[in-house]
């Protein structure tokens, strides 16, 4: 686990503001989920709604399955040749995997950061951001309207006053924390409904990941965040909701603050507490 960062007080999840009077809150639905590699069975009938302008934890042991359903989220699993998965995924209501979805534009609607950082090494710093809107087709912006959105999603992370005047240098002269702000952007880009962020502090150092925790908890006024983390008093800062996972299966889900003081399982107070295995 890294070392706990000396912060500023990041504001704690319980006095978010909340959404607004008849909004709705069902964004992510996912139902009887399970995830496959070749037959092993990964994911475990997962069932569990991400909701609008909140962002949800996702804690548990190393190989528990993490990875594997924030992956189902977003059409990702099914790149890995040998996979598959059974069950549901909708945003909005819409099953992602229904025939005739396009996995292309579900992950423009469905955007994903990594552990490591993911910058295209041979694009610059502008295009990098700029990368995900150019599968819109008829509908891409135009250079003018690119580099506003650019700038806008530089803005969101923290990122244009230390890139703006090198934005066509290359996105890899960059530190670590900077290119996952990058990417961070690149997802912002295309204006998803959802985020998903797989460990995005895990290489990063303090003060860069104390800028995505601000971020993260920036980005819940006007999405759905999802963030598997192994750092728990980061999910304690960050998230409304914690969901422990334990070998596949979703052991609970509860407000963060109820799952880290009052879980309703054994298994998830044991690991909480760390008396776990
Ligand atoms: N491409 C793959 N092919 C086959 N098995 C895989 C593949 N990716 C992951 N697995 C297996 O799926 C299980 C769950 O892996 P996953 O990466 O989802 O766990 P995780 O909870 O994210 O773990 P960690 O906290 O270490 O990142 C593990 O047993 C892993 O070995
Ligand atoms: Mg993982």
């Amino acid at each position: 686990m890294a070392t706990e960062p000396p912060r500023a007080p990041v504001p704690t999840a319980v006095t978010a503001p909340p959404p607004a009077a008849g909004a709705e809150r069902r964004r992510l639905e996912v139902a009887s989920l399970s995830a496959y590699y070749g037959s092993a069975e990964i994911v475990r009938g997962v069932s569990i709604t991400f909701r609008d302008r909140e962002v949800t934890a996702i804690i548990g042991p190393s190989g528990c399955g993490k990875s594997t359903l924030l992956r189902c989220l977003n059409r990702m699993h099914e790149t890995v040749p040998t996979a598959h998965v059974a069950g549901s995924v909708s945003l909005d209501g819409r099953d992602i995997y229904a025939k005739g979805v396009n996995a292309i534009e579900v992950r423009r609607h469905i955007g994903m950061v990594f552990q490591r950082p993911t910058p295209f090494p041979t694009m610059s710093i502008r295009d990098n951001v700029a990368a995900g809107l150019q599968i819109l087709g008829r509908d891409k912006p135009s250079r003018a309207e690119t580099d506003h959105i650019v700038e806008d999603a530089l803005r969101r992370t923290a990122l244009w006053d230390e890139v703006s005047n090198r934005l066509k240098d290359s996105a890899i002269g960059l530190s670590g924390g900077q290119q996952q702000r990058l990417c961070i952007a690149r997802a912002l880009a295309t204006r998803p409904a959802v985020l998903l962020l797989d460990e995005p502090t895990a290489s990063l150092d303090p003060i860069s990941t104390q800028k995505v925790e601000e971020l993260v908890y920036e980005l819940r006024r006007d999405m759905t965040v999802v963030i598997v983390t192994h750092n728990m008093q980061q999910a304690a800062r960050v998230s409304d909701r914690t969901a422990f996972m334990l070998m596949g299966e979703l052991v609970e889900i509860a407000a963060t603050n109820t799952l880290f003081t009052t879980p309703s399982d054994s298994r998830t107070e044991a690991y909480i507490t760390g008396r776990f295995g």
